[in-house]
């Protein structure tokens, strides 16, 4: 079937087309209902099923798999390749579950990870997915602060932890920051486990901490305990618009059907074919295509723990592409952005045989029409942009290359995947014409795999999602659906930015910059930056009669945020302004704030307190040498 029937399909006749999707895998008991839907307000998928996605990615291949390599580790930094084949990988999530259950975690419970890209966070995912617990893995690139807001929401009986994370050049350790994030968190945990790391052992609390080792020693492998398809599988927490940020639920059933269908028919990955996701296991790029969705259909997935550029230069993603005969890369633009800047010509592409490759998938924010043309001219394969978010699970929009390649539109992610009826609204709800920007909608109910509701905060999820514009889900995200029905994704609608890839919240920045003593006000705005996309930047206005220097406050700021929040956030640069410029309402401008700094044009808000405001950003940015 062609792309326009099997989309169709799936709007026209949801359940039927998702019964059928879903035999691909295991059930211990079939669902009563496909989709149970109440109109505008909530639904299910897979309703009386009861099942298991680490048997289904796991279990089920023994008999046909048992040596065929799950999953490959490639270090950049220890130079080490771990291969683990599909029998090993179930042996050790097995015993890693049974140690779990034996310490009385089961179902329900939840487990924080906090790892780096390495094969024991993908274990530990499996092993509490066996069980039915869940699991919330935290990336490492967040400190104590983003930690404790995290454990104390998630509650969780365990953490597991690594004892460090290596960057370049670095080791950077991770039981300081699991230890102040118990303690802001106020939560008690039955315990730590920490993966011991020859780079930097930590040192274990008595009572509390229990090194990796011990904790699985005398371990027995556990069965899979089947779980209702509605069950949640994971927690992943991502950025809103405030400091606190939302715990995304994903379901079991409806997730591991939705990314079967999608790694087939969208990423054209075959079982037994390899797939490499260069990303994070503690983004939801990581959870859906670098643990499950390969295992689900018997593929064997890389785990890359590196940089695109750096670890050592701009050929280590191509080296490592050939190394494991990668037939598909998905990356992060930024990615690409930082390889093309070290290697504009190519000349690492061109030393290595990549005859295995035959696509490049980017995602995670905007791709730039310049990337997507030198990426395909370099590399001679598709470079496929395609759209989601961490609440969708899988893609909302994509060239479907294990359908039929579509015709390639750079600045584009192409069009709707099955069960996604995307739209682009007007402020009034009215859907805007061809080519109009709108905010963009899905209509409800969202397909299996989506998020359907936040940990702990139902009616953050109604207020967030589904009040806005009723019947729909708001994505976020603003943009257009041109002439041929292919969606162009634009900017945010909210106070998200997106930081190489990462998604950040701008407010929850506010937050710390406004808890140093010598703030009276602040905005942190994203504004552009060549590799990263956005970068964070903030303007402070100061007590009135601080006599401290502004630039050894602007620098106690910086460091304020990479010690609270994380090096990730990549907040490198604070300002001093007199004022911030506002409307008479109170709210701070800070979209002409970033058409100023970005050298774009604006027009003078009709609504301004105070135009003179706006003059004086231009000269602070200016001094700073940002901006016009
Ligand atoms: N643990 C601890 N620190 C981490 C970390 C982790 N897991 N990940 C990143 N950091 C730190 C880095 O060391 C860096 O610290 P620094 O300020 O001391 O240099 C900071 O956080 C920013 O890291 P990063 O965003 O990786 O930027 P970079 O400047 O080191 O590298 C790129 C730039 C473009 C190469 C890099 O951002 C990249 O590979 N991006 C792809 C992102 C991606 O895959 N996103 C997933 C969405 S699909
Ligand atoms: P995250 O939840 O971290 O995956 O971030 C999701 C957000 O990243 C989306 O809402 C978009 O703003 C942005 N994003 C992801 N992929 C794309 C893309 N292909 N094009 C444009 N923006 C994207």
């Amino acid at each position: 079937m062609d792309y326009a029937s099997i989309y169709r399909r799936s709007l026209s006749d949801p359940e039927g087309f998702w019964a059928e999707e879903a035999g691909a895998l295991d059930w211990s008991k079939r669902w009563d209902r496909v989709l149970t839907y109440a109109p505008g307000k909530s639904w299910t998928w897979f309703d009386g099923a009861t099942t298991n996605i680490c048997g289904n990615a796991l279990d089920r291949h023994l008999p046909t798999r048992h040596n065929q390599i799950a999953l490959i580790h490639d270090s950049a930094y220890t130079g080490e390749i771990t291969r683990i084949s599909y029998r090993e990988l179930h042996e050790r999530v097995a015993q890693f579950a049974g140690a779990l259950a034996a310490r009385g975690v089961g179902m329900g419970d939840r487990v924080l990870i906090y790892m780096p890209n390495i094969p024991e966070a993908p274990i530990a995912m499996l092993a509490c997915a066996r069980i039915g617990a869940i699991h919330s893995v935290v990336f490492g690139g967040f400190a104590a602060r983003e930690l404790a807001s995290r454990i104390a929401d998630a509650k969780p009986r365990w953490i597991v932890a690594a004892s460090c994370g290596l960057e370049p050049g670095k080791v950077l350790a991770y039981m300081p920051a699991v230890e102040q994030a118990i303690e802001i968190s106020g939560h008690k945990i039955d315990g730590v486990v920490v993966l011991q790391r020859h780079q930097c052992p930590a040192d274990l609390k008595d009572g509390r901490d229990v090194s990796w080792d011990d904790f699985v020693r005398d371990a027995k492998p556990v069965d899979c305990t089947q779980v209702p398809a509605t069950h949640p599988l994971y927690t992943l927490y991502t950025s809103g618009t405030t400091g606190q940020p939302k715990g995304i639920v994903r379901d079991t059933g409806g997730y591991q059907v939705s990314l079967v269908w999608s790694i087939r028919n969208l990423f054209n990955i075959a079982p037994g074919e390899v797939f490499w996701t260069a990303s994070d296991v503690g983004w939801v790029v990581g959870h859906s295509y670098m643990v499950y969705a390969p295992l689900l259909i018997g593929a064997t997935t890389v785990l890359y723990e590196g940089k695109p550029v750096g670890t050592p230069d701009a050929g280590q993603f191509w080296r490592v592409a050939h190394r494991h005969k990668v037939v598909t890369l998905f990356t992060a633009p930024t990615a690409i952005r930082g390889i093309k800047r070290d290697d504009p010509d190519g000349k690492f592409i061109e030393a290595t045989d990549l005859t295995s490759l035959r696509a490049l998938f980017v995602a995670g924010e905007r791709c730039d029409p310049a990337t997507v043309a030198w990426a395909s001219n370099k590399l001679c394969v598709p470079v496929i942009d395609h759209w989601w978010q961490t609440e969708t699970g899988w893609p909302i929009c994509g060239n479907p290359l294990g359908i039929k390649e579509m015709p390639i539109k750079p600045g584009s992610t192409a069009v709707p995947m099955p069960g996604w009826d995307v739209r682009a609204l007007d402020p009034n709800g009215e859907e805007v014409a061809p080519g109009e920007t709108g905010a963009i909608v899905c209509k409800l109910p969202l397909p299996p795999g989506a998020a359907n509701t936040l940990w702990n905060a139902p009616e953050r999820w109604q207020s967030a999602y589904l009040d806005r514009y009723p019947g729909y889900y708001a994505t976020g995200d603003a943009g257009f659906i041109d002439e041929d029905g292919y969606v162009h994704v634009m900017t945010r609608t909210d106070d998200v930015i997106n930081v190489a890839g990462h998604r950040l919240s701008t407010g929850a920045i506010e937050e710390v910059v406004a808890m140093h003593p010598d703030v009276a006000e602040c905005a942190v705005v994203g504004i552009l930056d060549q590799l990263k996309g956005q970068i964070p930047l903030g303007l402070v206005v100061l007590k009135s009669g601080t006599s401290r220097e502004p630039t050894i406050v602007c620098d106690e700021i910086v460091r304020k945020v990479r010690d609270e929040m994380g090096a990730v956030v990549a907040f490198k640069q604070a300002i001093v302004v007199p004022r911030l410029p506002k409307t008479r309402s109170g709210k701070i401008l800070r979209g002409t704030i970033v058409k100023i700094a970005d050298r774009t044009d604006y027009t003078m808000p009709a609504t301004i307190e105070d135009p003179t405001a706006l003059t004086d950003i231009e000269t602070a940015l200016r001094k700073a040498g940002i901006g016009g």
